[in-house]
This record gives structure tokens, sequence and C-alpha cells, in this order.
């Protein structure tokens, strides 16, 4: 499962410094690799600097409370990609997934346009085109399980997170990690933090990143990848991603979606106080609006 080619049309960028553009850019292209990577290893080099722009993260009193496992070894990788596929086909087969994020799911490019958020499921197996809508209601999900639907989509993300030559554990200082206390929320805006710098710069280094989400989503499962990584007591494992460079050509996953919208100004920024909402700039909003939206 790939995507389309990324229309590279340049951001917006009224009256910038020049030097400022390629950081700007960076992040105005900033985005989620659901496709495959290159076998070929992350170099150390690339690895480091990650870890260097990771770091480069502001966090609460300088505490730097992250910690990071970088993996290489394809032994622990197949066994975090066969605990991947496993807990997607759980989540799938129990109609957990869906019911749960169902609130974030479009199936139009009208529906799309209008909220500006969530994501657009653009891409289905072809037996399930005709019923794009359905998939979220019970006929739907028995559709699915008829199609083996489940038992694919785990397989498919296995084989994406087995064939990543990087995965990165992010974690946790449990001493500053103190969940129900401002120091947890500082932690995790803090990692949160680290983590967009390296999802930054692995676009410059022409490599992508993803979350390897859904063994989160089932304790037992999160147990397992902990154990494996041999997590102690005082860290507290927060994520997982998959890191590679990116191939050529892009084919798309089994079942893909767009989530390049973005909210228009006035959706998410007043002025002086709430519910006052920011005006857009004409001449900022009638190029936004000509441009077409990127993947
Ligand atoms: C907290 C958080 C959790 C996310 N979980 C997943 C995930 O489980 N799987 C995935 O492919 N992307 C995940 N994403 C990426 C979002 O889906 C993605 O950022 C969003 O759809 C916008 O797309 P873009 O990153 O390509 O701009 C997550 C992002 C964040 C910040």
């Amino acid at each position: 499962m790939t995507r389309p080619p990324v229309p590279r049309s340049r951001p917006v960028l009224p009256d910038t410094d020049a030097a400022a553009v390629p950081l700007i850019e960076g992040m105005l292209q900033r985005r989620t690799t659901n496709g495959p990577f290159r076998p070929d290893p992350v170099s150390r080099e690339h690895q480091h600097l990650l870890m260097r722009v990771a770091q480069a993260a502001p966090s609460h009193f300088n505490s730097q409370p992250w910690r990071f496992v970088l993996i290489e070894d394809p032994a622990t990788i197949a066994h975090v990609a066969g605990i991947s596929g496993q807990s997607m086909t759980e989540l799938i087969e129990a109609g957990a997934f869906f019911e749960r994020y169902r609130r974030y799911f479009r199936f139009s490019e009208a529906e799309m346009e209008a909220r500006r958020d969530g994501i657009h499921i653009d891409h289905l197996p072809g037996p399930l085109r005709p019923f794009t809508r359905q998939v979220f209601s019970d006929a739907g999900l028995k559709l699915m399980r008829q199609l083996g639907v489940p038992k694919k989509l785990g397989e498919d993300n296995r084989k994406l997170v087995a064939g990543s030559p990087l995965l990165l554990a992010a974690l946790l200082d449990r001493t500053e990690y103190r969940p129900g206390e401002l120091s947890g929320f500082y932690s995790v805006f803090g990692l949160g933090a680290a983590v967009e710098n390296i999802w930054n710069a692995v676009g410059a280094l022409g490599m992508g990143i993803q979350f390897i989400s859904t063994p989160m989503e089932i304790p037992r499962q999160w147990q397992r990848v902990r154990a494996r990584l041999h997590v102690p007591e005082d860290l507290e494992l927060m994520a997982v991603y998959r890191l590679g460079y990116l191939p050529g050509g892009e084919r798309r996953p089994t079942i893909d979606w767009n989530s390049r919208h973005r909210k228009h100004l006035g959706q998410f920024v007043s002025r002086e106080v709430c519910g006052v909402a920011e005006e857009e700039s004409p001449a900022v909003s009638s190029q936004m609006s000509a441009k077409s939206p990127r993947r």
C-alpha cells in the first residue's frame, strides 16, 4: 500500500526571509508515511542526527525526560512486526478500531472539504468499495470478516513493519512522567516536541516515519513489546515508530487515506479572545484555495 506522489507545490510564504524558507517549507511538507521503506539500513550518522534534533526540543527545566531505543536487530523488528500485525487483525476483527475512532473517518472529498479534519478513506480494496459508507456498520463488519479483511490488513501491517530497517522506541523517565501531575503533562509535551523534530527532519534526509500504534491499543500486546525491549521499571514506553528511506515510486496500501487537509485559519485561530475567528489574509487565502491539498 503506497501513496500517490505528493504534489510539491511551494507553500505560501509571504515576505519571508529567504534563509527561513527551507525550514518552513520542510515543516509544511512534513507527513506520515503509510507505505513501505527501502530495505537498506539507515546510516548511523542519520540515526544520530535524528537523536540530536530530538534532544534539541524544549523540556520543562531542561529536564530532557525523553529516552529512545534505536532498533535494527531483524529478530526484534520481526517480533514487533508480528505483534503489530496480530494487534491490527484483533482490532479490526472485533470492530474495536472503527468503534473507537469512527468520528475521525470521512468518506468523500466533499465531507473532507467541509470539515477539513480527520482522514478521508480514499483507497479501499475493490470488493469493499461499493460499501465504503457501511464499513463501520455491523453489516459492513460482517462483510469485512467474510472477505478476510482483518487478516489481510494484519498481514499488510506486519509486512510494513517487518520491512522497515529501523524502529524507534520513545520512552519517558518515570520520575518526570507522573500522570495526573503537571510534570506528567510537561513530559508528554516535551516528548511530543522531540518527536516532532524527528518527524520534520526525516523528510530532509529522504526518509519517512510512521507510528506503530496497533499494539498500544491492546494492553496485553503492548506489554509484549515492553518485554521484548527490556523496558525497566523507571521508564514508561510511550510510542514505537518505524523509519526508513523512502522508495522512488509509491504503491498504496490496501486500505489507505488522505489526511493532508487542514482547517482554515478562522476554524482554529481566534483574535484577542476565544470565539472571535481570525480572518484569513486575502493574498494568502486565495493562494491556499488555489492549491490542491497535499497528501
Ligand atoms: C498522537 C498521534 C498518534 C498517531 N497515530 C497514528 C497511527 O496510529 N498510525 C498512523 O499511521 N499515523 C498516526 N498518526 C499520524 C496521523 O494520522 C497524521 O499525522 C495525520 O493523519 C495527518 O497526516 P500527516 O502526518 O501526513 O500530515 C498519529 C499522529 C499523532 C500526533
